[in-house]
């Protein structure tokens, strides 16, 4: 039988197989989960729908889904970043209906969407939302209905849903994924630091060492950046809106400056705000010649692409593939990334397997814990139980071969005389 998908190119699904197979090497907190779902089957009959970024770590996680019983179905959360190798592999090897094409337009973006939504899911899985969003706009009085829950990976996502939620329209109940620990301490961190610089690198094939680095945003996936552009031989500028963590910056030792002075000074610019037009036509204005500029936040909304195309006098598109050649009036040039899009996924492989096999880990437990639950939440956005953080992070530990000191009775008792008051 032929399960739905629409992908890329069936004969790519060899490749896709062993990049999955390569992924799971390194998520051994997933595996771990997915051989006890394959025997428990602790989601038989459910139907999922997920709308993550398609790659083999993803690949892992619906296969994790599938082992517990449940019905998926998969499309991407961004144009850009799906592995077609990988979408064939989950259609022909693994039975799971994927819709995804890399290089997608808007209205086949969201018409897999629809796809995923078709059969009626009673769980999703979100990665900045717009299922969820979908799910508001245009089934609030029908399919969102059968909605039990929805885990929302990424900080854009959550912010989103807590907007939904403050305005009284949140339709159904969403555990937040980027909230625990072990999601974003270490995905947006290590995973955006190391990710970013990778697809910086594999675009551009620059020299980092000696050159100034600007970060824009110094939230977790900032700060990962700025430590690994650091770690490169970089000099790190970074440019901050909150007070907080502007002075934060300034203590973990880069330089903080606002975009306008960066931007006379800088060789590779990045945003990880999550904003709109954190760069914009009178920073590129001012910019060196031959600058890199690119965005690392979820939404290709960070730097002010079409203030950039109307200001410039020439447009070289594909210098190297997805680098584009803006040249302004003063005859300088600004190369943007992946056209503003996540430079970790376009342009590299986003966040190695080994951090991704917690966030995923949290994923698939979440799903878990809704249905044992019955999807008896309210309809706000709930943090994931810390129990389950807890233990992801003490098998995260465990697969890595470390121990930790456990308290003594003595330790315990002097503790809880604290929280006694005595
Ligand atoms: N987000 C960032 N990196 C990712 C990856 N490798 N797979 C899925 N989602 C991601």
């Amino acid at each position: 039988m032929v399960i739905p998908n629409d992908i890329k190119d069936s004969s790519l699904a060899e490749q896709g197989v062993k990049r999955i197979e390569w992924a799971e090497r390194d998520m051994l907190v997933l595996r771990k989960i997915r051989e006890r779902f394959d025997t428990e089957k602790p989601l038989a009959g459910i139907k999922v729908a997920a709308c993550l970024h398609v790659t083999s770590e993803t690949a892992n996680l619906v296969r994790t889904i599938k082992a517990g019983g449940a019905e998926v179905r998969l499309c991407a959360s961004n144009p850009l970043s799906t592995q077609d190798d990988v979408a064939a592999a989950l259609v022909h090897n693994y039975g799971i209906s994927t819709f995804a094409i890399r290089s997608e337009d808007t209205d086949t973006y969201y018409n897999h969407i629809e796809s995923c939504l078709e059969f009626d899911p009673s769980i999703t899985h979100d990665d900045g939302a717009d299922l969820v969003t979908t799910l508001h706009q245009k089934y609030a009085d029908t399919k969102a209905k059968n909605i039990w829950a929805s885990m929302e990976e990424t900080t854009t996502g959550v912010i989103r849903l807590k907007a939904l939620e403050k305005d009284g329209r949140l339709l159904f109940p969403v555990f937040s994924i980027n909230d625990a620990k072990t999601k974003h301490l270490f995905d947006n961190r290590y995973g955006t630091g190391q990710s970013s610089i990778d697809g910086i690198i594999r675009a551009t094939n620059r020299l980092l060492a000696g050159s100034i680095f600007v970060v824009a945003g110094y939230g977790w996936c900032g700060r990962g950046v700025a430590k690994r552009a650091k770690g490169m031989g970089a000099q790190v500028s970074v440019t901050e809106v909150n007070p907080v963590k502007a002075l934060e910056a300034r203590m973990d030792g880069f330089e903080v400056m606002t975009m306008f002075e960066a931007a006379k000074i800088g060789d590779f610019f990045i945003t990880a705000t999550g904003d709109i037009n954190v760069i914009r036509v009178e920073h590129f204005e001012l910019m060196k010649d031959g600058v890199i500029v690119c965005n690392t936040g979820h939404f290709n909304v960070e730097l002010d692409i079409s203030g950039l195309e109307k200001t410039a006098i020439e447009i070289k598109r594909d210098s190297r593939p997805l680098v584009d050649q803006y040249i302004m009036p003063t005859g300088k040039s600004v190369f943007v990334l992946a056209q503003g899009r996540l430079v970790n996924l376009a342009m590299a492989e986003g966040h190695p397997a080994a951090v991704m096999d917690m966030s995923f880990a949290l994923q698939a437990l979440t799903a878990e814990f809704v249905v044992k639950k019955k999807g008896d939440f309210l309809h706000k956005v709930h943090n994931v139980p810390e129990s389950i953080d807890k233990w992801v992070a003490e098998i995260k530990l465990e697969t890595m071969g470390v121990t930790i000191d456990i308290l003594t009775d003595e330790q315990r008792e002097y503790l809880a005389s604290w929280t006694l008051g005595t």
